[in-house]
């Protein structure tokens, strides 16, 4: 983005997306009833009023940009018109990043990647189901008692997933077994709706997100790589991890997962139909996130038109 001519100053202005303007006044006035200084809230009531007066005659869109963790449209202004916006009041993007891919595709990594760029909460589904099967293990039940592992799936806390007790290479088969059986799913997706729909947008990925749990997502990605690369990367994330496994055993175990995530009948693994291809087979992680990111901004520049 070029630079404000010199007599100008930089105005951060809220982004006006489509979605966005139709919420924008019911929105901006219910952020501004959160606050409680009467006196920010006043100067936030006459910035949206301002706001009103000013954003459809004065300035010009110069260009996108990213102020913490939100988009704004950048305008130059005078001087004169620059207001005490606090943009974690009067600024909203709802955005919902699906992804979706098989073990190991790298899918986990951009969505973090996402998640962080966007400023968006971030669900790793398969910990949900790790987290079930994790329980059950734990305490020596059986993996297909469907009846059990609802009950336990029902009592998943999301805020208390542990990624580094249950990122195991057992615990993830574990999971795709107790992931097959419907009341678990039905469970599980409960939660998972209420995180995407809690707060200004969210990233989850899975198995599923794009085609059952946020069917209508802003963005759809499906990611995927041969099972030979993906055997290959859990294989060298075990062995630097100080363990031991052999890579024969981990892409029979990596084609096995595939094939009952892929051909179970409740909410099997396949792209959405929207969905974005990635595959990284060939790319590392770093040019994999360069071309998602660019699929995003186009998916948000699309919306904006
Ligand atoms: O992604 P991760 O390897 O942690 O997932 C573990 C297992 O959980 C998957 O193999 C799959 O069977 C199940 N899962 C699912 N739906 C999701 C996420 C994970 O069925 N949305």
């Amino acid at each position: 983005m070029r630079e404000p001519p010199d007599s100008i100053d930089t105005q951060i202005w809220v982004r006006m997306s489509p979605w966005y303007k139709a919420a924008q006044r019911a929105s901006h006035l219910a952020h501004i009833e959160k606050a409680d200084d009467p006196e920010f809230k006043e100067i936030l009531l006459n910035s949206l009023r301002h706001f009103e007066e000013f954003s459809e005659s004065i300035g010009f869109v110069e260009g996108w940009s990213e102020v913490g963790h939100n988009f704004v449209e950048v305008r130059w202004l005078p001087h004169k018109l620059r207001y005490a916006y606090d943009y974690r009041y009067l600024t909203e993007i709802f955005l919902i990043i699906a992804i979706d891919g098989p073990a190991a595709s790298g899918k986990g990594t951009l969505a973090r990647r996402l998640a962080a760029h966007y400023g968006l909460p971030h669900l790793d589904t398969g910990l949900t189901y790790r987290a079930v099967a994790h329980a059950l293990m734990q305490v020596g039940l059986p993996l297909d008692n469907e009846k059990l592992a609802a009950e336990v799936a029902a009592s998943i806390d999301l805020g208390a997933l542990d990624r580094a007790v249950l990122s195991t290479h057992e615990i993830g088969e574990a999971a795709s077994k107790v992931a097959v059986m419907g009341a678990v799913r039905r469970a599980l997706v409960e939660a998972q709706r209420k995180f995407a729909a809690s707060g200004a947008g969210a990233v989850l990925d899975g198995r599923d997100i794009g085609t059952v749990v946020c069917p209508d997502a802003d963005v759809k990605l499906y990611v995927t790589a041969t099972p030979e690369v993906r055997a290959r990367r859990r294989h060298e994330e075990i062995l630097s991890g100080g363990g031991v496994a052999e890579y024969e055993d981990i892409l029979a175990d990596i084609k096995k997962r595939d094939a009952r995530d892929m051909n179970r009948a409740d909410s099997p693994l396949k792209p959405a139909e929207d969905a974005y291809l990635i595959d990284t087979s060939e790319m590392d992680i770093e040019s994999a996130f360069r071309a998602t990111l660019d699929h995003v901004e186009d998916v948000l520049s699309a919306k904006q038109a």
